[in-house]
């Protein structure tokens, strides 16, 4: 968690650092702070609360400094406060640091460190202090930076500057960190939006780099202090991708981007009327010999596993999902015939890399699906396909949740093709309606219905989800994205659950959304029928087509009728939209829900 920045260049630092922390603050907001490198030593200003509070602290226009460093933070070691805010210093204050993971040893490492003064509770003061015994043992500020950083184990992304140079040093291991280039400035950041606005041109650092950037250039060394090239990337997002556009919210901004997204994931991929479907960035052999698939996923993206197993099953595939949390710590037996799917829009998640990790050298096949080009999970993985939704800002998961399960579609049908000894299966309905999804969700949001709903039940006690099949899934996703941004209880269950425990606990107060796909609806149906006989008020979502569940429904929330497999995408489009409005008549933060960042990286 917790979000870095850096600039180098002519012209002011403090404005380029600050309005990159605004475009980090899904990775943390509870405190934020800038250091800038001043002709009188290092200046910092750093604050408890999110990044308006800090800019209110800040005279932009007395900050001076053409290089600096920014963090904001998600605390991992000690509460939200004005000490515990990056960037730290050392002792005499001439360096600055800012830190996004764990530091593993800084509890041994303060110990030897006992003759300093530590200010903070944090693992991160650790830093400077060491910076500061090598810079006294007469090392200059990249040695003692390459001397620290050798001292350190656990998951980090660090920058830091120095009083009397105008460079910024940074390195990674196991936390992502980004090189910009302009005309005429450098920056290092957590993620590309930090600093979009000023250059497109991107170089993705592996761990254990060394960056070295100062306002006439840069170098790169790696853990043994070797020169490395990391090639710089045009990165085609629009700067205003990575803004609100007129929406209230970026979380609305990208329930509204899914017809485009959508668009993208499927975009040169699928032909209906072959009934074929290409990655063009998979190898001809990629799923050679595979007979079993695991799915490796936390949260949103563990739900879109989850509709992938159904899927895959469908298909005579046998699929597992797990979570990845625990799927790292205990992995079951895999071999040559297992590919390893990890499913994750950031690409960071450490539970993810963690469960990948755990299985290298077994022999399984891994295959990253993803949305962020050149993520971790990237380099750790023999393949890589992107579901292309674009920057996703909100930290509840909602494009990327459509684009990863329509890339698994097209994944499932790919895979189903390769086990078939390459005999296409009958899909052409399936990839027509496919093609016609991004139309169909569209459909959805220029008539938008949830708002009546999310009017009459916002202020109940607690919330259900039910489905069966992929509409279990659904039933799950709805859940926790109402959970999330309003802050009410709400749990999904598959349908057929709901008669061994949950049912106890439904009441005239306990809102149940159905979810129905099209397949297993009878049994859908008998189970909303056993709720309504609880007095609990019944949201249907279903398709155009079947007024079955009319009779037995309050509200109904239509989908355009569309194949089975795809239906699920379209019904989670209208509990994303329930989900906002609710949390909107809340009054809820819902870009950044309490306790929680966009980018999870530590286990
Ligand atoms: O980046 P990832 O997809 O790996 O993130 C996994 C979860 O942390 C994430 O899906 C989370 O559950 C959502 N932000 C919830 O809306």
């Amino acid at each position: 968690m917790c979000g870095i920045t850096a600039r180098v260049g002519t012209g002011a630092a403090i404005g380029e650092l600050l309005s990159g922390l605004r475009n980090l603050e899904y990775r943390g907001y509870d405190s934020a702070g800038v250091a800038t490198v001043t002709p009188d030593g290092i200046n910092v200003v750093k604050h408890q609360g999110e990044i308006d509070v800090l800019c209110d602290a800040i005279d932009q226009s007395s900050v001076r400094g053409t290089t600096g460093i920014g963090h904001t933070r998600w605390s991992t070691h000690g509460p939200p406060t004005d000490a515990n805010a990056h960037p730290h210093t050392d002792c005499l204050g001439q360096v600055a640091v800012v830190h996004n993971g764990i530091i593993d040893n800084y509890a041994e490492l303060k110990d030897e460190l006992s003759a300093h003064e530590f200010t903070s509770d944090t693992d991160t003061e650790v830093i400077p202090h060491l910076l500061e015994e090598f810079l006294s043992a007469g090392y200059g500020p990249e040695e003692a930076f390459r001397r620290t950083v050798d001292q350190l184990s656990g998951s980090y992304a660090i920058a830091a500057v120095f009083e009397g140079t105008d460079t910024v040093f940074g390195t990674r291991s196991g936390s992502p960190l980004v090189l910009g280039r302009a005309s005429d400035a450098y920056y290092l950041a957590s993620d590309v939006p930090a600093f979009l606005e000023y250059t497109d041109e991107v170089a993705y650092l592996h761990d254990g780099d060394v960056v070295a950037m100062h306002p006439d250039g840069y170098t790169i060394t790696d853990t043994d202090g070797n020169s490395v090239d990391r090639p710089f990337e045009t990165i085609d997002w629009d700067p205003n991708d990575a803004g609100k556009g007129g929406f209230d919210h970026y979380m609305l901004k990208e329930i509204y981007e899914q017809p485009a997204a959508l668009r993208q994931a499927i975009r040169g991929r699928a032909d209906p009327l072959e009934g074929r479907v290409e990655f063009e960035e998979l190898p001809e052999d990629a799923f050679a010999g595979i007979d079993t698939v695991h799915l490796v996923a936390m949260g949103t993206s563990y739900h879109a596993a989850l509709y992938a197993t159904t899927l895959l099953s469908d298909r005579g595939i046998p699929a597992h999902a797990f979570l990845s949390g625990e799927y790292g710590s205990n992995p079951p037996p895999v071999d040559d015939s297992t590919l390893v799917i990890a499913v994750t829009q950031s690409g960071e998640t450490a539970d993810t890399l963690s469960a990948i990790r755990s299985i290298q050298g077994t022999g399984a096949h891994t295959l990253a699906l993803t949305n962020v080009v050149g993520s971790t999970i990237t380099r750790e993985c023999e393949n890589t396909v992107y579901i292309r939704a674009g920057p996703e800002i909100g930290v509840a998961a909602t494009k990327s949740f459509s684009s990863q399960v329509a890339t698994l579609i097209l994944l499932s049908e790919r895979l189903s093709y390769d086990t078939n000894g390459g005999t296409p299966r009958e899909s052409s309905d399936l990839l027509s309606s496919l093609a016609a999804l991004p139309d169909d969700v569209q459909r959805i949001l220029d008539e938008p219905t949830a708002e009546s709903v999310a009017a009459t039940y916002h202020d109940a006690d607690s919330y259900f989800f039910i489905g069966r099949g992929i509409a279990h899934p659904v039933a799950l996703e709805g859940a926790l994205k109402f959970k999330e941004i309003t802050y009410d209880h709400a749990e999904g269950f598959s349908a057929a659950e709901l008669k061994h425990g949950p049912l106890a606990l439904v009441t005239a107060n306990t809102p149940v959304f159905a979810v129905f796909t099209g397949r297993d609806d009878t049994k859908t149906l008998h189970n909303v029928k056993e709720v309504r006989a609880r007095d609990a008020p019944i949201i249907a979502v279903t398709a155009d087509r079947d007024t079955k569940v009319d009779d037995y429904a309050d509200h109904v929330l239509r989908i355009p009728d569309t194949h089975h497999d795809v239906a699920g995408i379209l019904a989670n489009v209208q509990l994303q939209l329930v989900s906002y409005m609710a949390a909107d008549m809340l009054s809820r933060p819902i870009d950044k829900p309490r306790n929680l960042a966009k980018s999870v990286t530590v286990e």
